[in-house]
């Protein structure tokens, strides 16, 4: 006979913390987020550490080599997708391990087509004073040209004024080319007396600036998440298909940590691969997605250094409707939390675990933490910044990027979803969609940050380890969900008209 669970599995929507006793000195300022990324022993460190508990998702909508480097410098880690050929992956692994600090993605950007006052008013919005013009106003478009508050006079009648006409073009600008080292960079910024380099490729689009400020004060990101060699620290997801190939080509790259990238890892399959990886290389690797005790144990037994958790809950998933397999998100965080602890009063052995899928607003990360996870992994979250690799479109007057799932006809990723060999989808069990753009990785996870650290302060915690000790967290009705928004009062946002 089937086996039933009489509770019904739950999402963090469900839950709320309760507040614990803040003591004085518990101020954002004096929390820390470090959390252990990979396996250890009883009274040693693990590994690597990340400095955030975050990670971006293993989808070619979301870790790039970009992804990767902007993540490892706020303190987290990409893991790029795996949904390409062996050889593109490896590039991109090289890529942001051979990347240098100072080099920074352009965060203003326009067309040569937009005016005087359109520079004006992003000027104001962002204080950048030297904003990129390229082709299509994206960060890494072809760049046609730099304005800077020395090529133009704000008089009555210049505000219409188009780009074009007072922009210094390409042909005038001093630039370097992609794979210039940092040291380089600063020469040619000193020879010339820049304050700004624009590093382009061989089709001259733009892949970062490099500034004499950032060059002088490149220690600016505290956080950041390097090896031995001051190179970023970077995942990179592999498939049970063709991973005797995949590995030896990543791990030459330089990758640091891979990751089993599947919507069910509870299979032999993936005990093979993580032997395999084991018995060939010195290499940490994750493995999952697992919901639920004997997934874990499963996994661990195998050899994992991490366990990745969830099935279902992704924003772009449609595996339960499509499968009916799955389980809510929060459930199956606080049963695999509990395997984990088990497990490390049996051995002494600590196995992170990394809760994948289902965040939709930031306290959902705090919640996913207090539950037990060690660090979690988001898509949704990390499209909407301009550090994505995919479009920027303007879709009914609202700027959106594009994100589709892994197990979607557009990614065509079949080696995550389909168990029996075959090299296509029978069916699909993600869509193709757009998210609200939301500017740059760092100025969100700034804000997302800043809410974790003062709930944690609500608890009566300064890291994660004490928040999983302290936290008590409580259930909530479907009426007392209400009660936790806005209600019973008139939005001044619904437009209504005054005399
Ligand atoms: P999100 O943070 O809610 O967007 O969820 C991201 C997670 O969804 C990924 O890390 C994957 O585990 C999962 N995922 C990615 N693509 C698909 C898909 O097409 N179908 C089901 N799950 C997916």
């Amino acid at each position: 006979m089937a086996t039933y669970y009489t509770e019904p599995s739950r999402t963090f929507s469900e839950y709320l913390l309760i507040p614990g006793l803040t003591t004085k000195a518990c101020t954002p300022a004096n929390v820390h987020l470090k959390t252990p990324l990979v396996k250890f022993k009883k009274g040693e460190e693990s590994a690597i550490q990340l400095n955030i508990p975050f990670s971006s998702a293993v989808m070619q909508a979301v870790s790039d080599h970009h992804m990767a480097v902007a993540l490892a410098r706020a303190g987290g880690i990409s893991f790029i997708f795996g949904s390409q050929s062996i050889e593109e992956e490896a590039r991109m692994v090289s890529k942001a391990k051979s990347w240098k600090a100072g080099f920074v993605v352009s965060k203003s950007n326009l067309t040569p087509e937009h005016t005087l006052a359109d520079v004006l008013e992003l000027k104001e919005r962002t204080g950048h004073s030297t904003v990129a013009i390229t082709q299509d106003g994206t960060p890494r478009g072809k760049l046609l040209g730099i304005v800077t508050s020395r090529d133009y006079r704000v008089s009555r009648d210049s505000s219409a004024k188009q780009i074009r006409e007072f922009m210094t073009p390409f042909s005038s600008l001093v630039y370097g080319q992609s794979g210039l080292s940092l040291g380089d960079a600063n020469d040619l910024i000193w020879e010339h007396k820049l304050n700004c380099l624009p590093i382009v490729d061989a089709d001259q689009n733009l892949e970062f600036l490099v500034f004499r400020k950032d060059y002088d004060a490149h220690k600016e990101n505290p956080l950041e998440l390097l090896d031995e060699n001051k190179s970023y620290i970077v995942g990179a997801g592999i498939n049970t298909k063709d991973y005797e190939e995949r590995v030896p080509a990543l791990v030459e790259a330089g990758v640091d940590v891979l990751v089993i990238d599947s919507s069910d890892g509870y299979s032999e399959w993936q005990s093979d691969v993580i032997r395999y990886v084991k018995s060939n290389f010195d290499v940490k690797i994750g493995a999952g997605n697992v919901v639920d005790r004997e997934g874990f144990r499963y996994l661990v037994d195998a050899g994992a250094d991490f366990i990745k958790v969830g099935i279902g809950g992704g924003s772009i998933c449609i595996t339960r409707e499509q499968k009916g397999i799955g389980r809510g998100q929060a459930s199956s965080v606080i049963e695999v939390a509990e395997a984990r602890d088990e497990y490390f009063r049996e051995t002494g052995i600590y196995v992170p675990i990394c809760s994948d899928g289902g965040i939709v607003h930031d306290y959902h990360i705090t919640l996913a933490l207090a539950m037990g996870a060690d660090f979690v992994m988001m898509g949704r979250y990390f499209a909407r910044f301009d550090e994505s690799p995919t479009r920027k479109l303007k879709v009914n007057g609202s700027f959106v990027k594009e994100f589709w799932g892994e197990g979607s006809n557009r990614a065509r990723n079949w080696q995550r979803y389909d168990s029996g060999g075959k090299s296509n989808l029978l069916f699909e069990e993600g869509v193709d969609s757009y998210v609200p753009y939301a500017g740059s990785l760092q100025e969100n996870l700034d804000k997302t940050i800043g809410k974790i650290k003062s709930t944690m302060c609500n608890c009566g915690a300064l890291s994660i380890q004490e928040l999983q000790q302290k936290a008590r967290i409580t259930l909530v009705s479907a009426t007392s969900l209400v009660e936790g928004g806005a209600h019973d009062v008139m939005l001044k946002e619904s437009g209504i008209s005054g005399d």
